[in-house]
Parts: structure tokens; sequence; C-alpha cells
């Protein structure tokens, strides 16, 4: 059911796609008249039925509200859609949630600046659909902090535990999404890595991942420490030398080449390692990488 609180402000949603849909149910929550478009229009059918405005064109959506958020899959998308009224933007505020390079959130932030945009905000969701507008979501936001503080009320709908500010520049919020699904699928890699090997040995993975989750928890203990580390440029050998880890390393390579699964995985560890040992970190922690990693690939 529609929330009918009127003092709400209005939030247009273009994209209704799986995220689209979760975005603007969010927003009409809240009690916020929500205008919705999508290419396909069935996929505003639902909304609807719960009190969102189904807009006639792309233009009358953009037009229905000082706030307009677009969620389509690409930029290439929210260009192909928005290139041609850029003059209904005058004015408005437009925050794009699609995933992106931070490039492409900087040269969109120059153009909607080009079209007189009140403000132009680049984010990042970091939730599935499901987890939009409960405290699973986390939204990064980046650009004026004007147009930020602004809108922040509205935009906490998405995300009301964790709706993030990170700073002036749009292509923050890109960087860090790009930057945290990383760590996603570095632990989600290893672990079906470790699966694999120990799917060779008649081991099932759900009994390996007894053994992972508590791991997974314990690495995490390390962040906080490596990253005070890598911000002060020392790495303590204190709890174990990239030497110590580097040994591992080789017996994950060979059990992997020996059990006949895939070796890239480890032999990308092992590579980095011995990268840091050759320029003289045998002896430092394993935050020690970080030179490596700085470097471009050759
Ligand atoms: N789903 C997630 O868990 C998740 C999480 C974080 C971020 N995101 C990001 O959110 C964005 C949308 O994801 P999604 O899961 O909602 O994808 P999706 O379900 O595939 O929906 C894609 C949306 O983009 C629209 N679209 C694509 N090309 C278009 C074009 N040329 N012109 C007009 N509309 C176009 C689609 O319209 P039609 O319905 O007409 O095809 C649909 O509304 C992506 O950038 C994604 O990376 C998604």
């Amino acid at each position: 059911m529609p929330n009918p609180n009127a003092a709400q402000a209005p939030v247009t949603v273009i994209g209704l796609g799986l995220m689209g849909q979760a975005l603007a149910a969010a927003f009409l929550k809240n009690g916020h008249p929500t205008t919705v478009w999508n290419r396909s229009a069935d996929k505003a059918d639902e909304l609807v039925a719960t009190g969102a405005a189904l807009a006639a064109s792309v233009k009358d959506a953009v037009e229905a509200s000082p706030l307009v958020v677009v969620c389509v899959s690409d930029y290439a998308a929210a260009h192909e859609l928005l290139d041609p009224l850029a003059g209904s933007l005058a004015g408005r505020t437009l925050v794009n949630l699609g995933s992106a390079s931070s490039s492409q959130a900087r040269d969109t932030a120059k153009w909607a600046k080009d079209h007189e945009a009140a403000g132009y905000l680049d984010g990042a969701i970091m939730a599935f659909p499901a987890g939009i507008g409960t405290d699973a979501a986390v939204l990064l936001h980046s650009g004026p902090k004007s147009a930020y503080d602004e809108h922040e009320a509205t935009l906490k709908a998405l995300a009301p535990a964790a709706t993030l500010y990170l700073g002036e520049d749009p292509g923050l919020a890109s960087l860090h999404d790009v930057a945290l699904l990383g760590v996603m699928w570095g632990i989600q890699n290893s672990f079906l890595h470790g699966a694999a090997l120990l799917g060779a040995a008649g081991v099932k993975a759900t009994d390996f991942a007894t053994l992972a989750t508590p791991l997974i928890a314990v690495v995490a203990q390390t962040v906080d420490a490596y990253a005070a580390q890598v911000d002060a440029g020392e790495y303590p050998g204190d709890d174990a030398s990239v030497a110590t880890h580097v040994g591992s390393m080789a017996h994950l390579l060979d059990e992997s080449k020996e059990l006949g699964v895939n070796t890239e995985l480890p032999a990308l560890f092992k590579a980095f390692g011995d990268r840091a040992m050759a320029a003289g970190h045998a002896s430092s922690g394993y935050a020690a990488l970080i030179e490596q990693f700085r470097k471009p690939s050759a």
C-alpha cells in the first residue's frame, strides 16, 4: 500500500529492471510521490498498482520531479534516453545508480552540468534488489555536496542505515563500487578454488564451508591493521612474513597441480608474493604486497 505521507518530496525513477523496481518501491513505501518510466512499460504495472504514476514518455518522467533517479543497464543506455531531452534537466538533480566506470561517471557529471542540471550525483548500490529499503542496503554517492545534502533524506529511503556520501569527485562512488566488488570476488573465487581442491579429495563443499566461513571472519579482522600499514607505508612482519606466506602459496600451487584443478589463482598469488620478495620484502608483513598492486601490469 502506498504511504500517504504528502510531506515527502517527489521523485522520478527511470529504468524498472530488477533494481529500478526495488528503488521505486522503496520510495513509494516511504511516502514519496513516485513517477516511473521504463522502456518496457509492463514492468511498471505492480508499482502503478501500489501508487506510482506512470509517465507517458521519458521527457514527462524527467519533468515530473526535482529529483530524477536513473537505473538502467549501463551509461550508454542512460545517455540514449537522456541526451535527446537534456533541456528538461535544467534545475533538476540527476542521480545515476547504474554501474559504471569512474571516468563514465565524471563524463556524465560534466554532461549534466553542461545541460544545467541543478546537480549530478553518481551512485553505487551495494545490495541486491531485495535488500533495498532495508538495513542490509549500502548506497554510495559522490558529486556536489550541496546536491547530496538537498536530497539525502529522500535517498535514505533506499538504504536507511547506510546512505553514504564519499566526496565531490563524481567518480568516487563507481571507484569504490569496483574496489568493493573486487574484495567480494577475491573471497568467492578463493572459496570456490578451495572447494575444487577439496572436492578432488572427496570433501564436500558444505563441509569445507564450515571451516572457511569462520576463517573469512578472522581474515576480515586483519583488514584494519593492513589498511593502517598501507597508509603509513610500513609493513611490520609481526604476524607472518611474506616469505612464510610464499612458502604456503607454493604448497597451494603444487596441490592444485597434483590434484588436477585449475592453477591460475594460486599461481597469481605466488607471483605477487615472489615479486614482493624480489623487491626486498621477504621479512615484511603481508600488506607489503600493496607495492606490487600499485604498479601497472607489464
Ligand atoms: N540487480 C542487482 O543486484 C544490482 C546491484 C547493484 C547494482 N545494479 C546495477 O543496476 C543497474 C540495473 O540493473 P538491473 O538488475 O535492474 O538490470 P535489469 O533487470 O537487466 O534491468 C535493466 C534495465 O535497463 C533498461 N535498459 C537497458 N537498455 C536500455 C536502453 N537502451 N534504453 C532504455 N532502457 C534500457 C531495461 O529496460 P527494459 O525493461 O525495457 O529492458 C531495464 O529497465 C545496472 O547498472 C546494475 O549493474 C544491479
